[in-house]
């Protein structure tokens, strides 16, 4: 039973991202499947995360104590993931990639001897498993060519959070993509219609009857 859902929101857009609202009907369908559970909530496109200073690299690199001044906005993003049983992120695609305020709370929270080690056997996550689910927003097509043929464009935002959540210790990844939005309202609706699709197939409706 999941106690606590974090949810964070990473389009510029506010209310109108897509994003956004597909992320919060992940959210809401994880709460309920999930009774008395709750959400925490977190913008990080109206508040972005600093982006790793001379103080934050320095502390890093000299092996700095979590209860360094430099490690303060990291440790609470790092206490609100710890706090979860299930992390919901709304995300456009920005050139290929995640947007810059998503790539400032990765690195926020991917910290060597508090989220992972380094071995010998590579880098070994140190936070407990739990699920991921993404809703990727894209204008245009990823993971298959565009209806009319146009072939997919490069794709490094899911391999990047797979390799990314996976060093950390977090490998039930999942993916919901809402492609090809700016192709006028029928792609909007298609894309709606396909992604709903893939929520149901994660979560379904009624899994708090099937618990
Ligand atoms: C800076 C920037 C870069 C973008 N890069 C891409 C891209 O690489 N591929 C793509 O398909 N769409 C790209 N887009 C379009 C957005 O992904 C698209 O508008 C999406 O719907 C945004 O999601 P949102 O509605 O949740 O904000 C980009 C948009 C912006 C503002």
């Amino acid at each position: 039973m999941m106690q606590t859902i974090l949810h964070l929101k990473c389009s510029p857009k506010g209310h109108a991202a897509h994003s956004s609202q597909l992320s919060e009907e992940v959210a809401a369908q994880l709460l309920a499947a999930n009774a008395g559970a709750k959400l925490l909530k977190r913008d990080l496109a109206a508040n972005p995360p600093p982006v790793p200073d001379a103080a934050f690299s320095a502390a890093m690199l000299s092996g700095a104590s979590a209860n360094h001044a430099a490690f303060a906005a990291s440790e609470v993003l790092i206490g609100e993931l710890e706090a979860c049983d299930a992390l919901v992120i709304g995300t456009p695609m920005h050139n290929y990639c995640v947007p810059a305020v998503l790539k400032a709370w990765v690195d926020q929270i991917v910290r060597i001897n508090r989220c992972f080690r380094s071995t010998p056997m590579g880098k070994v996550g140190m936070l407990h498993d739990r699920p991921v689910f993404v809703v990727v927003a894209s204008g245009g097509y990823f993971t298959s060519s565009s209806p009319n043929g146009t072939p997919p464009q490069p794709d490094f935002l899911t391999p990047y959070l797979r390799a990314i959540f996976g060093t950390i210790g977090l490998h039930d990844v999942h993916f919901i993509t809402l492609e090809g939005l700016t192709r006028g309202p029928d792609a909007i609706s298609l894309a709606l219609a396909n992604a709903r699709a893939q929520l149901e197939r994660l979560i379904p409706t009624n899994a708090a009857v099937a618990d």
